[in-house]
């Protein structure tokens, strides 16, 4: 066997990030895009000692679980691995993922929380723009990278975005046609316009940022923008001169409107700035938080911890319930937006700290006790220098909130090996049509 061969199989199974999953020379082969009890053409794409990669090129006998046919894939942005199956299919391999990566017995799996909306529910997107040469000059395009690639599909839809977000950023693309705005090429680091982040709330206020190399004067653009949308509140332009993979640099300058639009989540208002970080998905947000605050079990004597707090909108709906509640986050700018959004509320029983939480909870080892931490981390998962510390503290109820389960597995089993025990479990849909699945995990201290 070797790479670009190609076989007809027949796939027996998923696996959890929803390959399809079938044996060549008993070796286990992964398929992308392709579906339990499908007859399909593959072609390798990876061989390692043990397992292989590969894509299907040709279903011969489509599963009566697909509802997008290969070729209908391909014109969809990479993030959306999920959107050929219907949508049971889909909760069905994010429950199996969760369940197969816990790899634990005597807890309590909830059926996975799931969406109303599985398709345009993001409330960010950040979309690349790029020139293109066509017989009669130049056009630009402006899309999502495919999987694993760095070429842009040309959409003007995105069905991951609101229809306004799309509309938002179709005139964009049209302006800068029209007014020969010189679009960034990576390959020879020249041009100004990279990309364009639009984000929104639930009550539909927009917030525009265009990204550029360079100051550049958008004065027409804004007045375009203004007018044909009265939804957007805000814009800016986010200078990044860097030959660099990170898309947004702090250097941020205000072109336009208020400095925030304001979201609400459980009847809470919450600042966002360009940089805030915010769940993408609002509707599926709030039942995560309702979800964690009803396993936390909270009562007006208890004093809580929420790590990893970001602008603190789950630190602010928890306070509602509890006596008292300290978030830590590491991001001063999250942190200045958490204290806005604590005054906005008259909330007064929350405080915040600002610093690595691996360093600021040491600090709160000998005050107050604590009756529940609440640790929403990054990807990566937590520190272990911060587990340690948790674990000193004796506190007997732990909720671990996680986008990423393998990293949560890690930190889980390091916590049922010093005293704590597995409860419950509740996968929530935060991310339909893709293979992300977020987390909802509750552990108690034993005795
Ligand atoms: C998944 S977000 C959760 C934010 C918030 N709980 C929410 O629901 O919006 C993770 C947060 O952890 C913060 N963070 C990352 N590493 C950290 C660290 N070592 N200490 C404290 N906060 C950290 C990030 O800046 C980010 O705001």
């Amino acid at each position: 066997m070797k790479e670009n061969d190609t076989y007809k199989v027949l796939i027996e199974s998923f696996d959890v990030n929803g390959y399809g999953v079938c044996h060549i020379d008993s070796k286990v082969v992964f398929v992308m895009y392709a579906l339990e009890n499908e007859e399909c053409i593959i072609k390798i794409t990876n061989i390692h000692k043990k397992y292989v990669f590969s894509e299907a090129i040709k279903i011969l006998k489509p599963s009566p679980n697909r509802i997008l046919t290969l070729e209908e894939m391909s014109k969809l942005s990479g993030e959306c691995d999920l959107a050929h199956v219907d949508y049971e299919t889909e909760l069905k391999i994010k429950y199996l993922k969760v369940k197969q990566t816990l790899r634990l017995d005597n807890y309590k799996l909830n059926n996975i929380i799931k969406a109303d909306n599985i398709y345009n529910y993001r409330n960010k997107v950040m979309v690349p723009f790029q020139s293109i040469k066509t017989e009669d000059g130049h056009d630009v395009i402006s899309g999502f990278y495919e999987k694993k690639s760095h070429e842009i599909i040309d959409s003007d839809n995105d069905n991951m975005s609101t229809k306004l977000s799309n509309d938002i950023r179709y005139l964009i693309k049209r302006y800068l046609v029209l007014f020969n705005v010189p679009i960034y090429d990576e390959l020879t680091h020249t041009g100004v316009f990279r990309e364009v982040m639009i984000r929104n709330t639930i009550n539909n206020d927009y917030m525009v940022v265009l990204i550029v190399t360079r100051d550049y004067d958008f004065s027409r653009l804004v007045e375009i923008l203004k007018e044909e949308f009265v939804e957007i509140k805000s814009i800016y332009i986010n200078i990044n001169s860097d030959k660099t993979n990170v898309i947004l640099s702090n250097d941020f300058k205000k072109i336009y409107g208020e400095d925030s639009i304001v979201e609400n989540i459980l009847g809470l208002d919450f600042e966002v700035k360009p940089k805030t970080f915010m769940q993408v998905n609002h509707n599926q947000c709030e039942k995560l938080y309702t979800e964690a605050i009803r396993l936390a079990d909270l009562n007006k004597n208890m004093n809580v911890i929420d790590a990893y707090c970001g602008m603190g909108s789950i630190t602010l709906n928890i306070a509602k319930h509890v006596n008292h509640v300290t978030g830590i986050e590491i991001v001063d700018d999250a942190i200045v937006n958490a204290n806005n959004n604590k005054k906005r509320n008259n909330i007064l029983n929350a405080d915040f700290i600002c610093g690595p939480c691996e360093n600021e909870i040491t600090k709160l080892v000998n005050k107050e006790k604590i009756d529940v931490i609440f640790f929403d981390p990054p990807r990566k998962g937590c520190d272990k220098k911060f587990l340690d510390t948790v674990i000193s503290m004796n506190i007997p109820k732990i909720v671990y909130i996680s986008c990423n389960i393998a990293t949560a597995k890690r930190d889980i089993d390091i916590l049922i090996n010093s005293g704590y025990e597995l409860k419950e479990v509740t996968p929530v849909d935060l991310f339909p049509r893709t293979s992300h699945v977020e987390t909802i995990a509750l552990l108690t201290r034993k005795n």
